[in-house]
């Protein structure tokens, strides 16, 4: 073995230990009745969530645009042990219902603990053929909506010591092909919370904010996308919105789910030729 290698692999071990030392314990105690808004939850990581904190004993509103499914899940919750489960349909591609969300949690919950930010709007999997409408139309969904969201909840959350969870990708990190406008929503987000959280530290916010970056899950609607276009493992759901949970919980301000998405963060700088060859290669395109 080359004398690099022995050295990465040592700076990789080094850098997994030190993360697993200072990753704080769950108590999973801390999220009975706890006050949470969880947005995209009406399938997919955002349903896996709302089934957890329920198992909990936390207070939910949850929240998408179909509101008979939004029923479903709601009910279900309060099967699971949900102290509280209500539900609030909107579009988060509207000016007015992202804060109407907000409003309508502080109200019936009596304030907030947790905002976890979750939803996205569809995008097509395929090359970007100019629709600059679309890119617009997604960025207000998957962006402008978890701003204006935060900053409705930010009052409440600095009372009760709340946290901000915002569930993002791989793809706020580092780009692909076919996923052009979502992976642009994507990046905002990180750079617009990453960006707040340090002015919340400067600020001695009672706010922590928690950027949930994610590998492929298999949820239904991913997997419909990239059934048979490429190889890439998908990890569970559940899995991964319980590790949202615990991250917002514990007040980390990183998730890295699958873990090895942390690995591809740092590489991908030290080896642009080579990431850039596997991403492309990774995908069965033929022109
Ligand atoms: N699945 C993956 O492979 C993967 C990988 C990395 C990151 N992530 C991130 O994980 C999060 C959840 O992904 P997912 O796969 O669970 O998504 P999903 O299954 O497609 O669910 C999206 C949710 O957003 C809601 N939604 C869609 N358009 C909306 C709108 N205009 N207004 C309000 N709500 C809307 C949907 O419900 P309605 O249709 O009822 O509105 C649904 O509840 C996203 O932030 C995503 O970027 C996922």
């Amino acid at each position: 073995m080359g004398s690099f290698t022995k050295i990465l692999i040592a700076s990789l071990c080094v850098v997994y230990i030190a993360v697993k030392w200072s990753t704080p314990s769950f108590d999973p105690e801390s999220l009975r009745g706890a006050r949470v808004v969880v947005t995209g939850a009406s399938t997919g990581i955002g349903e896996q969530m709302a089934y957890h904190y329920a198992r909990f004993g936390a207070k939910i509103v949850i929240t998408a645009r179909r509101e008979k499914v939004l029923q479903e899940v709601a009910e279900k919750c309060l099967s699971l042990g949900a102290q509280k489960a209500l539900y609030i349909a909107a579009d988060m591609a509207s000016e007015s219902d992202p804060e109407k969300v907000v409003d309508f949690a502080v109200e019936k919950l009596g304030g907030l603990d947790y905002l976890v930010l979750n939803h996205i709007g569809p995008s097509p999997f395929s090359m970007w053929e100019g629709d600059v409408e679309h890119t617009r139309w997604l960025m207000k969904v998957n962006f402008f909506s978890y701003v204006q969201m935060a900053w409705r909840a930010l009052p409440s959350l600095e009372q009760s010591k709340g946290s901000l969870v915002i569930v993002s990708s791989l793809l706020g990190k580092m780009t692909s092909p076919f996923t052009v406008p979502y992976t642009s929503t994507k990046f905002a987000l990180n750079g617009f919370f990453g960006s707040l959280y340090h002015e919340l530290s400067m600020k001695k916010s009672n706010v922590s904010i928690s950027i949930c970056t994610l590998g492929l899950i298999d949820t239904e609607s991913a997997m419909e996308k990239v059934r048979g276009v490429t190889n890439v493992p998908a990890y569970p759901a559940s899995e991964a919105a319980l590790n949202i949970l615990i991250t917002g919980a514990t007040r980390q301000l990183n998730l890295y789910y699958p873990w090895f998405t942390q690995i591809i963060t740092i590489l991908k700088d030290w080896t642009p030729s080579l990431t850039n060859y596997l991403i492309q290669n990774s995908y069965n395109y033929n022109p």
